[in-house]
């Protein structure tokens, strides 16, 4: 295989096992995210998004999980194309960091 030309996040000789992870992460094809005549091409923005997503995922392992692989696609997205909506409007942990403001507003 030729070397892939438009890589911005993953590396020559490891991105072919992320690509092959993505089916089981996210239950998409390749063509979700691709122009199967030109793989290399960002037409899609369903392709833009997944970059942005990888360099996300590459960010919390690096900073939050001393650079080891424990944060995947399928921990947010467990085989879905869009994970799952938190349970009646609520984040992680409830109001607060990551969660919606409490209920009534600010004051109370
Ligand atoms: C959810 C979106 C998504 C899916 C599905 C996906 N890819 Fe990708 N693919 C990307 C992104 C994003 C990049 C570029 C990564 C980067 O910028 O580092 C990429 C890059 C590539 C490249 C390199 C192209 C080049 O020349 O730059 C190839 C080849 C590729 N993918 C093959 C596949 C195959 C085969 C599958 C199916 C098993 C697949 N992809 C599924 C998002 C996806
Ligand atoms: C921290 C949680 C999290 C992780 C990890 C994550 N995602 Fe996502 N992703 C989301 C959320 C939330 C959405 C939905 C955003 C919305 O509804 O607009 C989303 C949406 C997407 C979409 C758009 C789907 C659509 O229907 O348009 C793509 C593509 C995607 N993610 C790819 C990826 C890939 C590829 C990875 C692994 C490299 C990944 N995501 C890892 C949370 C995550």
């Amino acid at each position: 295989m030729p070397p892939a030309k438009n890589l911005k996040v993953l590396t020559q000789d490891t991105y072919m096992g992320v690509m092959f992870s993505i089916p089981a992460g996210l239950g998409v094809r390749c063509d979700f995210c691709h122009n199967m005549e030109d793989r290399a091409s960002d037409e899609k923005p369903q392709k833009v998004t997944a970059r942005k997503m990888m360099a996300m995922v590459k960010n919390i392992n690096d900073t939050q999980f001393n650079g080891e692989q424990k944060v995947t696609c399928y921990t947010c997205h467990h085989g879905e194309q869009k994970p799952a909506a938190p349970p009646a409007g609520r984040g992680p942990g409830g109001p607060g960091p990551g969660g919606p403001p409490p209920a009534g507003g600010p004051g109370r």
